[in-house]
């Protein structure tokens, strides 16, 4: 079959790549979709079960870092089009070990680039390299304001400066080449699939297993959640509808202290596991914070709302439930992800704590 568009998406085993190539592979049979991914820890083919074998979805297993097989796949593939969400996504781990983070989040975002201007060269009508980023790159608000497109960057982790890294260099490529561009930067998400070292799946998976939760610091910080699904959403809206050369922050208007939060999951797990109300927050610690704690991130959505029609589509309490109702009949998920490399992973992060 002749497909009207070949798109590379880098990084679909992990959380949000599995929920955009979901909908572009359903609601798009006319796109063929290249999945892209090195299956690192993160990544998990079983995130895409349902979706496996569509006739216009294919994997490609490899590592972006390698110049030569993303100049392979491009050519091979015909790809006019990519949607770049591998990474390196876990602070914590940028923390204790960050050459990994330059290594995929910037050099990888640099070969993609390259394998994009080589193939494309002025023939770029109709093409398009989208570039997922963070909200992070901004760095830490006080108690007030929103961070806006024109907020200055700041980041403070590794992992966040190897976004803001990699999101100057997507613009450098636009402007210097021309290559056509587009960027955006969400905030927290939460939902089906994400690995539990994450605040949300961590705290549910520890509240089954009845383990400690930890909190870092006195759990003040605060974080701006959004709904996995509804970040697939915003990306399919910014691939077909947003402009070359902008970029669009996307965010839930929905910000939590990190210990209000914790509080929310434990009261709906005591009421989802028909347990005593207070059993799950018994299980609450407060653990030594994390190095450069970024104090409190939240976004401006206005943007994408005003000029591409974007909302979020279902309130956080609801958007809780039906994520912890995914973890607790996904066991099998939950019991694979969290075997092996990840036990190592949890008493290594959490010794001294
Ligand atoms: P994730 O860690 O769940 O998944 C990352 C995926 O990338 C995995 O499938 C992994 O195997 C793959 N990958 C990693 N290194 C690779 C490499 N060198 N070559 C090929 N594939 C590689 O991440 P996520 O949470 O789904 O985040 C996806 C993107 O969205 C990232 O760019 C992240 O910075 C951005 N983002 C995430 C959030 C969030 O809350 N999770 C919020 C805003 C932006
Ligand atoms: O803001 C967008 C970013 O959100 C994404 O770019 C990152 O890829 C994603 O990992 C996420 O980063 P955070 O560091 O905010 O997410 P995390 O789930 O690791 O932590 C959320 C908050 O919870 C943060 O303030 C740290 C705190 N936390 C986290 C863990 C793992 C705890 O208190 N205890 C924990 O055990």
């Amino acid at each position: 079959m002749e497909f009207q568009k070949n798109i590379l998406v880098t990084g679909g085993a992990g959380f949000i790549g599995s929920h955009v190539l979901r909908r572009l592979v359903n609601n798009y049979p006319t796109y063929k979709v290249v999945n892209l991914d090195a299956l690192t820890y993160a990544g998990n083919l079983s995130n895409l079960r349902d979706i496996e074998a569509a006739p216009n979805y294919l994997f490609e297993k490899g590592n972006i870092c390698d110049a030569k097989l993303v100049m392979e796949i491009f050519s091979k593939h015909h790809i006019d089009a990519v949607i770049h969400l591998a990474a390196e996504s876990h602070v914590d781990r940028s923390i204790s070990n960050p050459t990994e983070f330059i290594m995929t989040n910037i050099i990888g975002t640099v070969n993609l680039l390259n394998a994009a201007k080589a193939c494309w060269g002025k023939e770029i009508e109709d093409k398009c390299f989208y570039h997922i980023s963070t909200d992070e790159v901004y760095g830490s608000l006080g108690q007030e304001g929103l961070f806006t497109e024109k907020t200055p960057y700041d980041p403070r982790s590794p992992y966040s400066s190897s976004k803001a890294s990699s999101d100057h260099i997507v613009r450098s490529y636009f402007h210097t080449y021309n290559l056509p561009v587009k960027l955006s930067n969400c905030s927290n998400n939460y939902g089906a699939n994400q690995f539990p070292e994450k605040l949300i799946p961590l705290i549910i998976n520890n509240i089954k297993n009845e383990k400690p939760l930890p909190v870092y610091g006195e759990g003040l910080n605060v974080r701006d959640w959004l709904w996995v699904e509804d970040h697939a959403s915003a990306i399919d809206t910014v691939f077909h509808n947003g402009k070359i050369g902008e970029t669009y922050n996307i965010g839930g208007l929905n910000e939590w202290k990190n210990i209000d939060l914790v509080h929310m999951i434990c009261d709906q797990m005591d009421e989802k596991l028909a347990q005593k109300k207070g059993m799950s927050r018994s299980l609450i610690t407060f653990v030594k914070d994390r190095a450069g704690h970024d104090l409190r991130y939240a976004i401006d959505a206005s943007k994408i709302e005003n000029d591409l029609g974007w909302k979020p589509s279902i309130n956080f309490e609801q958007g809780l439930s039906l994520t912890i109702d995914w973890y607790l009949n996904n066991e099998s998920w939950l019991n694979d992800v969290t075997s092996g490399e990840y036990k190592k992973y949890y008493s290594n992060q959490y010794v001294n704590r």
